[in-house]
């Protein structure tokens, strides 16, 4: 497919799409919904407001024309979402596309990982923060053992899917399960990626005293494991990562609070009601779902997202401080998917 480069006022090209497909998860993280602020009454979306899955598709091919390679699916939780495989199978089908993952809490995997594979998706990173049980349940707010997500990260495997596990290491939490996490991956052959606690949304009480960062965790890990620098796979790739020297297994860091990685951000999310955000960390999105409803057609699309794009100059982490995350209004996470 013929493909238009696109770039942002930064000069960063348009790569990655992230694509949030339901605003609901089964957990309440703490770090991400806290169950006391997303309690029975809070209101997510109604299916209505969701994009279709053909709306997605369409959306896709058009991001796809202006330069997107990778698709990453994220909710809340995605596979919450009726028939997923359905989905990730007209994606796959789109000519163009390098890569579709999909960010999970790894619950329904063992129902889901299957048919996933069969439609066409490589690869999933499965959150898990923890090994105890008592500790897992309660960072996920739903007093949930570490079993279902074992058994998620087992069936995708089976199921032939690449397999990541992103662990948000909250200090006093859980940085006391930085090595037996590093243990159990490594044993696993599982890429483990550290996730430096950030300050989306307005509900997760961030404070930068709670980050552990990429170089104290380095540290801790150098204490028990001889590690080597890998080259990044891509250019803007989010992770940085290391590999152990006596086992063919990475390990790696995402450092969006101690060392940004902003001026190679190529990523555009799509929220599930059809927004555009241009940053993680935008207080509001650009409506797309509306004008496609109202008839637009692909090159009034196509337009539109050119000049969204062609305005950005995101780069919040790059220009984080006290006050930035104080004053400003920022969209959950949970709405955007991360
Ligand atoms: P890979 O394609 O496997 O590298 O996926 P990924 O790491 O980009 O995606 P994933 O959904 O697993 O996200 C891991 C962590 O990185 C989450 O905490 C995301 O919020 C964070 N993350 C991903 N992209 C960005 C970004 O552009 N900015 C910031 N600040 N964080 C990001
Ligand atoms: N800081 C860092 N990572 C977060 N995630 C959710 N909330 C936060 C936060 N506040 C992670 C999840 C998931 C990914 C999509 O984002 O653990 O792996
Ligand atoms: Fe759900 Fe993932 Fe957020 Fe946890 S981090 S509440 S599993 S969307
Ligand atoms: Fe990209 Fe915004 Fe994350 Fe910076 S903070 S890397 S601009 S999404």
């Amino acid at each position: 497919m013929e493909k238009t480069i696109i770039k942002d006022k930064l000069n960063r090209p348009l790569r990655d799409l992230r694509i949030s497909v339901i605003d609901r998860c089964n957990f309440r993280c703490q770090y991400c919904m806290p169950a006391d602020q997303f309690g029975p009454d809070f209101e997510f979306l109604p299916r209505s407001a969701l994009l279709t899955y053909e709306e997605i598709e369409r959306l896709a091919k058009i991001f796809v024309s202006l330069g997107v390679e990778k698709i990453r699916l994220t909710g809340g939780e995605p596979l919450l979402r009726k028939d997923m495989p359905i989905l990730v199978k007209k994606l796959s089908a789109i000519e163009g596309l390098s890569d579709i993952g999909l960010t999970t809490n790894g619950v329904l995997l063992p129902k889901l990982a299957k048919d996933l594979k069969a439609a066409g998706l490589k690869r999933v990173n499965v959150s898990l923060d923890t090994l105890n049980d008592e500790l897992f349940g309660e960072i996920n707010g739903r007093g949930v053992g570490t079993g279902p997500v074992l058994e998620g990260i087992d069936a995708a495997k089976q199921a032939g899917l690449g397999v990541k596990i992103n662990m948000v290491v909250k200090k006093g939490l859980n940085d006391s399960e930085i090595i037996p996490m590093a243990e159990y991956c490594k044993n696993h052959g599982l890429e483990l990626r550290y996730i430096e606690f950030m300050d989306v949304g307005s509900t997760n009480g961030w404070k930068m005293d709670d980050v552990v960062t990429k170089k104290q965790i380095y540290h801790l890990l150098k204490e028990q494991f001889e590690l080597e620098p890998v080259d990044p796979a891509y250019y803007g790739e989010v992770a940085k990562l290391y590999r152990y020297k006596d086992a063919d297994v990475n390990v790696g860091f995402i450092t969006s609070v101690s060392e940004s990685f902003c001026t190679s951000c190529t990523r555009s999310r799509l929220s599930a009601n059809g927004q555009i955000f241009t940053c993680l960390f935008n207080g509001n999105g650009h409506d797309i779902r509306n004008f496609m409803r109202n008839g637009a057609t692909d090159e009034e699309i196509v337009a539109r997202i050119t000049a969204i794009w062609n305005g950005r100059d995101d780069r919040y982490s790059d220009e984080r401080t006290a006050e930035t995350n104080k004053n400003r209004k920022k969209i959950e996470m949970s709405y955007i998917g991360g």
